[in-house]
């Protein structure tokens, strides 16, 4: 028995002391063993598609505070990148985005909204670099053959006349340019568009390729122009991994549309880690979010995966999600143009699980240190698969070295989101930590982020909390008086077709809106099937409802009709087979159709 006592006691003791003795683990960060890649920053995608539909007609007061906590330096995410769609007429994920070009003879750039909100990300932060990428396109490219290859050339004009446009229009320039958003590229299609940018005067606009997977990277070590062409290798959903033949192309790699998580707190989980892990695994230098903003309907696909979420314009309601504060730990911290530390210098895994990097200003005077403790469970993101690890609480020593081995201090910005309905903490400063002989030790827990950096610009945006949120206003009605011609109405979300705000040219109507999608498109994902046009509005449960509308039909032998609907239940991809109550009218026959779906009369 005494024995037994006496060895307990040393089992203790020895437990004692094997956790007060428990070393840190050392991580160097080192400039003067050279630098690892350019850092090409982080962004957002408005669009692919009609992602910010529900945004634009925001009181202006909550707008402008949306557009900060999203663009302003030193505010909120702070973006680096404002990536969009060039609006095809194709449905390209929660609805269809229109095109500069409806059909061949005409050029419109006052429609839909991304014009707007790259004006808007500009005047906040002039040095955002713009990015445009289309989904679908309008029917008359290819020629009736659904492809964009068909005709290279007149493919690469309707690229160019978008780019000049923003120019031309809205003293935009835009910086990078991708190829069709997750379908096959054409190497051909890719050296006419380069060749055609060049002799357009716009050699600084940068070709991205492919917006998909990695694939493209064979053809570029193969092919010497196809490899002069490409500028950045983007790739979708990398699961932070790129492969041995984008590296070896010796190219940028890109994580060109990232995240596309549900923005809760596992959410956020997901963006911090891919943010510091498509460097550390990938060696990927700019992370894209899609989407940038939740601004849809909630019955609509991907409902909530932006990085903050504002669907209702009638409350003027929003919320910062997580998402935001933890892409400001590296992006009010850095530039586009700053470089990364190389691996095993101040970019690596954390012994006890995560992760860290480290990037350098381009006058070799500012540090910036991001560290995160993720876990499996609370960072796990929508795809692909995330492979088990664990992560510990741990002490972490840093030890600088070359230009950073006289730094006294560094600044700390830390979060930790709650996983257990306790508060959330996300990013607060700290006091600083101070640098001993280039050493410092700090303990981090699980599912953390800390941002050690030696800028003190950093600061936490705040506005007075958003209106309460509010159900959609009943009864409601627009008839279009207050728009400009060639808008879309707000609040009318297409699926599929695109209408536009004209004059009725008659004595009683003033302005109505007219559909301008007379043909199929060259589609991105098939809702135009079956040729039928479908804008949804409100919400899907209402019951006991009663909906008017005015419609005219100009040659009634010429039409298959017109039709008005409630509790749609399908959109974005799934339009074509929308359900719900369909009320037909097809003059040409005479004929008034009652129908559950949109295909079947
Ligand atoms: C257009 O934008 C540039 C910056 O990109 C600015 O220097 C110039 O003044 C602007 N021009 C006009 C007419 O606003
Ligand atoms: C590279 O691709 C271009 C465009 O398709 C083609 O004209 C050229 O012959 C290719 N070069 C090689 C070496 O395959
Ligand atoms: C958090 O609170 C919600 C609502 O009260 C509850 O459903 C959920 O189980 C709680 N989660 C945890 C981890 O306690
Ligand atoms: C009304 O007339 C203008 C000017 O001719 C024209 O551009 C517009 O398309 C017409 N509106 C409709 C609905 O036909
Ligand atoms: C839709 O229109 C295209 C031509 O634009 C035609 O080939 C196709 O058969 C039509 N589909 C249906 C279901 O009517
Ligand atoms: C539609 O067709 C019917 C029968 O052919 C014809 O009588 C009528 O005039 C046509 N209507 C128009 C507006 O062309």
């Amino acid at each position: 028995m005494k024995m037994m006592m006496s060895s307990m006691e040393s089992c203790i003791v020895l437990i004692c002391m094997l956790c007060c003795f428990i070393e840190a683990a050392e991580y160097t960060f080192d400039d003067s063993v050279g630098l690892g890649r350019q850092f090409d920053g982080i962004g957002g995608l408005s669009g692919g598609g009609a992602t910010s539909k529900l945004l634009v007609n925001y009181p202006e007061e909550q707008r402008n505070q949306i557009l900060d906590y999203l663009f302003k330096p030193n505010f909120g995410a702070s973006l680096h990148i404002l990536k969009v769609e060039i609006g095809g007429d194709a449905q390209s994920t929660d609805g269809t985005e229109a095109s500069h070009m409806h059909n061949s003879w005409e050029e419109n750039y006052e429609r839909g909204y991304e014009w707007w909100l790259m004006v808007e990300a500009k005047k906040r932060n002039p040095n955002i670099k713009l990015y445009g990428l289309p989904w679908g396109f309008p029917g008359w490219i290819g020629a009736g053959t659904r492809s964009p290859y068909t005709n290279p050339t007149q493919t690469a004009t309707y690229i160019i006349k978008w780019i000049q446009g923003a120019k031309e229009y809205y003293n935009l320039t835009i910086d990078y340019i991708g190829i069709w958003n997750e379908r096959p590229y054409d190497v051909n299609y890719i050296v006419i568009l380069r060749n055609m940018l060049d002799t357009a005067g716009l050699n600084h606009v940068r070709i991205v390729a492919s917006d998909s997977g990695w694939g493209i990277a064979t053809d570029i070590l193969k092919n010497a122009t196809l490899s002069s062409s490409v500028d950045y290798i983007g790739c979708h959903y990398p699961g932070t991994n790129s492969d041995q033949y984008s590296v070896q192309t010796g190219k940028q790699l890109w994580a060109s549309e990232d995240y596309s998580t549900f923005n809760d707190n596992v959410g956020g989980g997901c963006w911090a880690r891919i943010l510091n892990q498509n460097y550390v695994n990938g060696y990927m230098t700019s992370t894209i979010s899609w989407n940038l903003i939740a601004s849809y309907y909630n019955n609509l696909p991907f409902y909530r995966d932006g990085l903050m979420t504002a669907v209702e314009p009638w409350s003027g309601n929003y919320i910062i999600e997580s998402p935001i504060w933890l892409a400001a730990h590296t992006t009010q911290f850095t530039e586009i143009g700053w470089k990364y530390l190389r691996h095993g210098a101040g970019v690596g895994k954390l012994d006890d699980g995560g992760s860290y990097v480290a990037l350098i200003s381009p006058d070799n005077k500012d540090l910036t240190i991001i560290i995160e403790t993720f876990s499996h469970d609370h960072s796990l993101c929508i795809r692909p698969a995330l492979p088990k690890y664990t992560v510990k609480d741990q002490q972490v020593t840093i030890n600088l070295k070359g230009n950073f081995a006289n730094i006294k201090e560094l600044q700390v910005w830390y979060s930790k989101p709650s996983y257990d309905n306790s508060t959330s903490t996300f990013f607060i400063q700290q006091k600083p930590l101070m640098v001993e002989n280039g050493e410092a030790t700090l303990t981090v827990h699980v599912d953390e982020i800390y941002t050690l950096t030696t800028l003190k610009t950093g600061s936490k945006g705040d506005y007075p909390a958003s209106p309460s949120s509010q159900p959609f206003p009943l009864p409601y009605s627009d008839d279009f008086e207050s728009y400009n011609w060639h808008q879309e109405p707000n609040n009318l979300a297409q699926q599929t077709g695109s209408y536009e705000v004209f004059n009725a040219n008659d004595s009683t109507h003033g302005q109505i809106i007219r559909q301008l999608v007379l043909d199929q498109p060259v589609y991105w994902c098939g809702a135009e099937k079956l040729n039928r046009s479908l804008s949804v509005i409100g919400d899907p449960e209402w019951s006991d409802i009663y909906i008017e509308a005015e419609t005219h039909i100009g040659d009634v032998n010429n039409t298959d009709g017109v039709f008005i609907a409630a509790r749609i239940r399908n959109g974005g991809c799934q339009t074509f087979e929308a359900d719900g109550i369909f009320f037909f009218v097809y003059p040409a026959s005479n004929k008034i159709v009652l129908s559950r779906d949109l295909g079947t009369f």
